[in-house]
């Protein structure tokens, strides 16, 4: 009851924004709200969690390769993560005659296990608000000048830090700029690829489940991190050994229980909770729609070609999933920004700011009114963005322009040009400059048509005939040397290409010829004069404001506990395993299980195709100590843990900071929750560890990785 009434108010009463505590929030691990977590149900304390002077909690979780999460499940630096953040990884070790992608892969004992140079984790050692020293000096400086002094201060901040030689020191903004923290840093560099089920479980459900609940993926894959034999971070060297962690988690398989406590330990990438109700409109109306629309174009053409030929469907896989993740996220925002009336809301919570403190009401105005003025640029951004990203002969036409540029303005090094090369090469195993044809000339016929005259170069009009786009930049394509359909010296850039750059002079000569080049730097030229530099000047405008609209923010209103936007460092995210109620009359249980993943089996079906063994494992019920009270094996759940892009590969910890998930995905009505949690839809979607153990001792074989473990039972 006492519940329900707080969830009716969380929806009537704008000033509940107070609430965010005990619904959202990714808290800074030094700053935690201690007596809420143990109100909800933790039984260990703050200093388990985060504690930088003895071993706890945090020194178990990583940043993945700059971008996911993982942690520390062994005493000998097991690591446990996504399988869409080794996707990469997996991908680079597979072959035709060793299908890891299709088949899974696991190493019979360490020996087995795959080196991945590049591939990096990061520990946090630790954290320290460092604002006063970066802010001094500053309050009585405007704009540019402050800016100075604040890098200064950061270099002094940064040098005053007493390291070791492999820790380094980061310095980063929170609230727009009111406040500053450091990280110290140790990297390791040597991380091996231990494990990963097939995609038909790693993936199962691929881009029709993306984003939804009920969900059945089994998205983890395992790493191990090596070391010098003093434990310390090295490259990688066959004489380097299992990494010996300050800490690692235990691994629990015991039941959950609806409203059990539950937090997640990780690196969320990037929200924005505080900005103003236009902001929110302007995503809403403006910038998600652009972004979705181009999006669809390009999908349907991949996808239709995709299906019918599987050479492509292997080549565009990777693209393909990553362009679908965010567009299927963008519609699911704008729905939820809409049911959840996120504009309305703001709005009457700028009222209520504004009635307790008339400052605020110059900021809000301006705020509008920039907003206002940049939204045709900001519209027009997002189109440009997009559609040169999707069309991918115009994002190779502008590697080359950058290419010319660089070559003519005396920049191109030896080094830089087989940089360039190579990064073209890589490029060009994926890609198929046929398709790519049709897809940009659809893209190009839909920038033409989206944008307004004065920011289109001359004769982009004519563009806008979708059919004669086609005929007329498959001609192009067909001849051009960037596409690897026209030959050069008697090679393509894809048969030889250090041939085709033999004599970068000659090259240019012909590129400079290539009409691709042409329209591509026409289109980027206006762009950049009629639109980037305005958005710029209006963007820096607004940026100073929201700086100080936060600060306003949080001195007004007094009864809500403020927690700082992701930027990408470690934060606790709490709440209670939970379903939802995403819909009138529409019920989501909190928790999934393998008879699931059986209703949804298509045999042969590139999304929902379940492996032979499994569906024998689950015929034969061999499920040992895995199974639930149910009597099934628990696959995936939901949680109220506010968590966004970069989470991927979190722990979920329960009330005695055992591992009991590992978060993956959020579930669709709630992907608002970057701009605007809601408590009603916002949920996180975690893989059970009981599935992740049951696939690694009963599927894979591979017992040898569970008696390194501390599983608790
Ligand atoms: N939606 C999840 C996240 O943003 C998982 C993405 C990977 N899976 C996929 N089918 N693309 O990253
Ligand atoms: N799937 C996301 C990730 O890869 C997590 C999320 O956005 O909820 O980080």
């Amino acid at each position: 009851m006492k519940r329900r009434n707080i969830l009716l108010a969380a929806v009537i009463l704008p000033a509940v924004m107070a609430f965010s505590q005990q619904y959202g929030g990714m808290w800074i691990p030094t700053e935690l709200n201690e007596k809420e977590m143990k109100d909800l149900g933790m039984k260990i304390s703050a200093k388990d969690i985060f504690d930088p002077a003895k071993p706890s909690i945090k020194d178990a979780v990583v940043q993945f390769n700059g971008g996911c999460t993982a942690e520390i499940i062994s005493p000998q630096g097991l690591l446990l993560t996504n399988h869409h953040c080794g996707y990469g990884q997996i991908q680079k070790h597979s072959s035709v005659g060793n299908d890891y992608l299709t088949d899974g892969f696991w190493a019979k004992n360490m020996n087995g296990e795959l080196p991945n140079p590049g591939v990096t984790v990061d520990f946090i050692a630790d954290i320290k608000e460092v604002t006063g020293a970066v802010l001094a000096g500053t309050q009585k400086l405007d704009g540019k000048n402050a800016e100075d002094l604040i890098k200064k201060n950061i270099e002094r901040v940064r040098a005053g830090f007493k390291l070791e030689p492999w820790q380094k020191v980061v310095v980063k903004p929170v609230y727009y700029g009111n406040k500053y923290y450091a990280y110290v840093i140790e990297t390791y560099k040597d991380i091996r690829l231990v494990g990963a089920p097939p995609s038909s479980i790693g993936k199962f459900g691929s881009d029709t489940d993306n984003w939804v609940w009920p969900r059945h993926t089994g998205d983890f894959s395992m790493f191990r991190i090596y070391a010098d034999k003093n434990n310390k971070p090295a490259e990688y060297s066959k004489d380097n050994v299992p990494y010996k962690p300050k800490y690692f988690l235990p691994v629990s398989i015991k039941d959950k229980q609806e409203n059990d406590f539950t937090f997640i330990f990780g690196f969320p990438g990037r929200t924005t909770e505080y900005l103003p109700a236009i902001a929110v409109e302007k995503i809403m109306t403006d910038i998600d729609p652009a972004m979705i629309g181009v999006r669809e174009v390009a999908l349907k053409t991949l996808n239709d070609k995709m299906r019918a030929d599987d050479e492509t469907r292997i080549k565009y896989a990777s693209k393909y999933a990553s362009v679908a993740n965010y567009w299927k996220k963008w519609i699911g925002e704008v729905e939820g920004l809409k049911k959840s009336d996120a504009v309305g809301k703001k709005k009457s919570y700028e009222k209520m700011l504004i009635a307790k403190n008339p400052q605020i009401k110059p900021t809000i105005d301006r705020l509008n009114a920039l907003y206002a003025e940049q939204a045709p640029y900001a519209l027009n951004r997002a189109y440009y963005s997009e559609v040169s990203r999707n069309a991918e002969t115009l994002s190779l036409a502008n590697q080359y322009i950058n290419f010319i540029q660089s070559y003519e303005g005396g920049k191109m090094t030896d080094d830089v040009m087989t940089a360039f090369k190579n990064r073209l090469a890589g490029f060009y195993e994926n890609y198929s400059g046929e398709l790519d044809a049709k897809v940009t000339a659809e893209l190009l016929a839909l920038y033409a048509e989206k944008t307004p005259e004065k920011f289109l170069p001359a004769n982009f009009s004519q563009l806008k005939d979708v059919q004669k786009n086609i005929d007329m930049v498959e001609n192009w394509s067909k001849q051009s040397v960037i596409t690897g359909r026209g030959s050069l010296n008697g090679a393509t850039v894809t048969s030889d290409i250090n041939k085709v750059f033999a004599n970068p002079q000659v090259l240019i000569a012909n590129l400079k010829n290539d009409p691709l080049l042409q329209w591509a730097g026409a289109m980027r030229n206006s762009y950049l004069t009629t639109t980037e530099t305005k958005y710029n000047e209006l963007q820096n405008e607004i940026d100073a404001l929201q700086k100080t609209f936060m600060a306003q923010q949080m001195s007004t209103d007094k009864d809500r506990q403020f927690f700082p936007d992701a930027n990408s460092t470690l934060r606790v995210a709490y709440g209670q395993v939970k379903g939802s109620n995403p819909r009138d009359a529409v019920y989501y249980g909190y928790q999934t299980h393998l008879d699931g993943v059986i209703e949804k089996y298509v045999p042969g079906d590139y999304e929902f195709d379940v492996p032979a063994k499994l569906v024998n494992l689950y015929n034969a019920k061999d499920y040992g100590v895995y199974k639930d009270k149910t009597g099934s094996v628990p696959v995936n759940f939901t949680a109220t843990n506010h968590t966004t892009g970069g989470n991927s590969g979190s722990p979920a910890l329960d009330a005695h900071g055992n591992l009991i998930g590992l978060n993956f995905d959020r579930q669709w009505e709630g992907t608002m929750s970057d701009i605007n949690f809601d408590p009603r839809f916002s949920r996180n979607i975690m893989v059970d560890t009981k599935y992740i153990l049951f696939i690694v001792d009963k599927y894979a074989d591979a017992k040898w990785l569970l008696n390194e473990m501390k599983i608790v039972k």
